[in-house]
């Protein structure tokens, strides 16, 4: 072959290659160029390398520096494509140009847990009755969760098999009941008291008298504690409401009239409301409270009229004041009015469930 031809055979090729590495549509097709000129095994850059050889013996140093140019100028030209198509390739992937006029895509919302929401709503209610809202702390000492409440040591509510009583490094916890048999443990020692997560929402009753004088007239809304086995209607942690009112001549019927209006305003129509006589030792006398809506009863929590004890315990002179106090399970008015079976569900964090809400 002379070394003409072996020249304009080249020229050939690296024209040939760079219109097609050019018109190379995409990837694909421009994987396929590269094999067809610069592959290594049967490229056609590796064919006219064997032209290489029957140059004449003269020729073979100006033809390998020819060869060496062209494989450069295709190498070249193939890198360039391979940049164009980067950069161009992403363009088209990301789909059709960006179109102002499109309606929007609507972001999910979450809202608030359905107990938080009743919470809001029982707040209120409650403010419009001319209650406002306090709050006291969940670990509480016994003096506050029992013994200013009117229960004494030995009440089986002390029960540590009925409390979460919390360990503190030296010290056998719940030695209020009789049974732990360690009543010489001071547990009314105000520097160091017994401390539990507090069993009911009566705590803030005591504290908010501690602080001011009468009258009174509150709710406190929050979590209450007891090892119960989680069932259907029980779980080892709950939501009460409570409240308080305590000032002149506050009478069993201010107490009725002031649920009634609560559970009317909280499930809508005519709720009806049902005293069963029970005992709590800070109240006298004491209640269950019922409330009948939709043609069904449910127990809605403890009330009652405030013990005289529990004034005197805070400084009131209960010859001076009066008052009703009440507790009511959140949990319990919330599942009724929305017909949930199982309060577990509001403590599995299912979507499913508390988007219905
Ligand atoms: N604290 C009582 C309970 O948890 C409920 C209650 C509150 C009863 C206020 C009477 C007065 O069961």
């Amino acid at each position: 072959m002379s070394l003409a031809a072996f020249i304009s055979d080249l020229d050939a090729l690296a024209a040939e290659a760079a219109t097609k590495f050019a018109a190379a549509a995409d990837a694909a097709a421009l994987e396929a160029a590269r094999v067809e000129f610069l592959g290594a095994k049967s490229g056609r850059l590796k064919d006219a390398q064997k032209g290489l050889g029957t140059v004449g013996k003269d020729d073979k140093p100006a033809a390998g520096k020819k060869f060496n140019d062209v494989k450069a100028a295709i190498e070249a030209a193939f890198a360039e494509a391979q940049e164009r198509a980067g950069a161009g390739g992403a363009k088209v992937a990301a789909g059709p140009p960006f179109d102002p006029t499109q309606p929007g895509l609507r972001p999910r919302l979450g809202h608030l847990h359905p107990l938080t929401q009743t919470i809001e709503e029982l707040k209120d209610i409650m403010g419009r009755l001319g209650f406002t809202v306090a709050h006291g702390p969940e670990i509480e000492d016994e003096r506050h969760n029992f013994e200013a409440l009117n229960i004494p040591k030995a009440h089986p509510a002390r029960d540590p098999l009925e409390n979460f009583y919390l360990a503190v490094a030296g010290k056998v916890q719940g030695s209020g009941f009789g049974v732990q048999g360690s009543s010489s443990t001071s547990n009314t020692d105000p520097k160091n008291p017994e401390l539990l997560l507090r069993s009911q929402t009566s705590t803030v009753q005591i504290r908010v008298m501690e602080n001011q004088p009468p009258p009174v007239r509150i709710i406190s809304l929050g979590r209450v504690y007891r090892p119960d086995t989680a069932d259907a209607t029980h779980y080892p942690m709950f939501h009460q409401i409570e409240g308080l009112l305590i000032d002149k001549h506050v009478t069993m019927a201010d107490l009725k009239s002031t649920l009634r209006l609560f559970a009317g305003s909280y499930f809508g129509g005519e709720v009806h409301i049902r005293f069963r006589p029970s005992f709590f030792p800070f109240t006298e006398p004491s209640v269950e409270v019922d409330m009948q809506w939709n043609d069904r009863w449910i127990e809605m929590g403890g009330a009652g009229m405030v013990d005289p004890n529990v004034l005197r315990a805070v400084g009131y002179d209960p010859e001076e004041v009066s008052g009703f106090a009440f507790g009511l399970g959140v949990e319990r008015v919330c599942a009724r009015r929305h017909q949930v079976t199982d309060i577990r569900e509001f403590y599995r964090n299912d979507v499913r469930f508390l988007e219905q809400f």
